[in-house]
């Protein structure tokens, strides 16, 4: 087990910071580059062991796939919707649900049979979600516990378009069913889950590779609907760094007083900028933004964050604002230790079932550090602003748990030991290297 131990941060952390690929971006440009024809070229893709088991999916299912040394540049031989071929073996897909949940939909129109297997943590997430709209295409599912859990092996089907509104705002869902989508006889239509006016959909990244990469797609609002069988055509471009990694130092920043960060080229799409706007309501603002920069079919931008000169204000996360920000909840009750007031994240139900349960291990974890936090129900209440002190704490093999806890430690008197880290290299693998490059002191411990 690898650990890392961490000591209150005196000085203020400065830099210019760039940030690896964005996980969401880069496992879809390895599908969609895959399944296009022609050859695409991406710059930039997240070498993390998430991308990384959907790279091998692909590989071993015929895909040429040409890498830099350091796995940032990917050239992919695209083989076209009907040209995969079966894999010899089992697919192991690691820590990875994106990967699951989209190789699922990719299976379920083939005309072979592959099996999904994953670690411990997969292997306990629930899969039912994507195999029952599955399932009412035509697809073939079975799995331990009716489909539910892994190891899943689909048999590709002749596939029917359906009419599917979503139980649950999932981007992962709802990408399955698209790309099952684009086997389909017939359109295939889902509604997202949310009523709310201002928040209609979950992130739509699958809409708009959808949409550069040719396929027949329409989007109307909360509806979306695409034609199958039109064969998609090769794109290249460079992937925006991951917002919900810069989110780590984002909040680093915001916390350790006397520091200014550069942040560059950070993805800006509309349904993952909130946690910009949830900075913004507890009194941190982005300074010295940038026009927004067009990346293939996503926007990214740079600025800069310092820490706000009043204390910074307890803020509320309502259930409609979840599906934007269910990765950066942990990091965000570490933000809100130090704001002053009651902050209240509600009805935060899907981070349950995430690669570990993120209301229980970061409820658990800062109240050993001092935090004044609790849940009732799914929803979290965290009382500030708390000084923290240092604790041994456990990441729960979760890597986002991981990061946040590290992050609380620079803030934490003494020091503070953050067990089971190796998990971080799943979806940033230089997180370390950052943390150096601003010359935070920190010693990772194995045993
Ligand atoms: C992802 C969607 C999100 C997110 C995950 C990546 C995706 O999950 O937590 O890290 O790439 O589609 P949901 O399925 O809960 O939206």
């Amino acid at each position: 087990m690898k650990s890392v131990k961490i000591s209150t941060q005196k000085t203020g952390l400065s830099g210019t910071l760039s940030f690896p690929g964005d996980k969401s971006l880069s496992h879809r440009a390895i599908i969609f580059g895959s399944l296009a024809e022609g050859t695409s070229h991406f710059t930039n893709v997240l070498p993390g062991e998430d991308c990384v088991c959907t790279r091998k999916a692909f590989e071993a299912m015929g895909v040429k796939i040409k890498s830099s040394k350091d796995a940032t540049e990917l050239t992919i031989e695209g083989v076209g919707l009907k040209g995969l071929k079966q894999p010899k073996s089992e697919l192991y897909l690691g820590n990875s649900g994106t990967s699951m949940r989209l190789l699922m939909g990719v299976l379920a129109g083939q005309s072979f049979q592959a099996t999904l297997t994953g670690d411990p943590s997969l292997s306990s997430r629930p899969m039912r979600r994507v195999a029952d709209p599955l399932r009412q295409m035509g697809a073939q599912i079975d799995g331990r516990e009716g489909g539910n859990f892994a190891p899943i092996t689909i048999t590709g089907s002749k596939l029917t378009g359906i009419n599917y509104e979503m139980p649950m705002a999932s981007a992962q869902v709802k990408s399955a069913i698209l790309l099952a989508g684009l086997y389909a006889e017939g359109p295939t239509r889902v509604k997202e889950a949310l009523p709310s006016k201002e928040f209609n959909q979950s992130r739509d990244h699958t809409e708009r590779f959808l949409t550069y990469f040719g396929a027949d797609i329409k989007v109307d609002g909360i509806l979306i609907s695409v034609n199958g069988r039109k064969s998609l055509k090769w794109c290249s471009f460079p992937i925006a760094g991951d917002i919900s990694s810069a989110a780590f130092f984002m909040v680093a920043t915001a916390i350790v007083s006397g520091s200014k960060i550069a942040f560059k080229d950070i993805l800006y799409n509309p349904t993952r900028r909130e946690i910009v706007r949830v900075l913004d309501r507890a009194g941190i603002s982005m300074l010295e933004v940038s026009p927004i920069k067009k990346l293939g079919p996503e926007e990214a931008i740079d600025f800069t964050i310092t820490p706000p000169s009043d204390l910074l204000k307890a803020f509320e996360i309502t259930r409609d604002q979840i599906p934007f920000l269910v990765d950066e909840i942990p990091i965000l009750c570490v933000l809100a230790t130090q704001a002053k007031g009651k902050s209240i994240i509600h009805d935060a139900d899907e981070l349950r079932v995430k690669e570990t349960d993120r209301i229980q291990s970061m409820v658990s974890q800062l109240s050993k550090m001092g935090a004044d936090i609790k849940a009732e129900g799914n929803s979290i209440i965290i009382n500030g602003p708390t000084p923290l002190t240092g604790a041994v704490v456990n990441s729960f093999k979760d890597h986002r748990t991981a990061m946040s806890l590290i992050v609380a430690g620079l803030i934490a008197a003494g020091e503070t030991i953050v067990e089971d880290i190796e998990c971080i290299d799943t979806s940033f693998p230089n997180f370390f290297e950052l943390l150096s490059s601003l010359k935070l002191n920190y010693k990772i411990l194995t045993r």
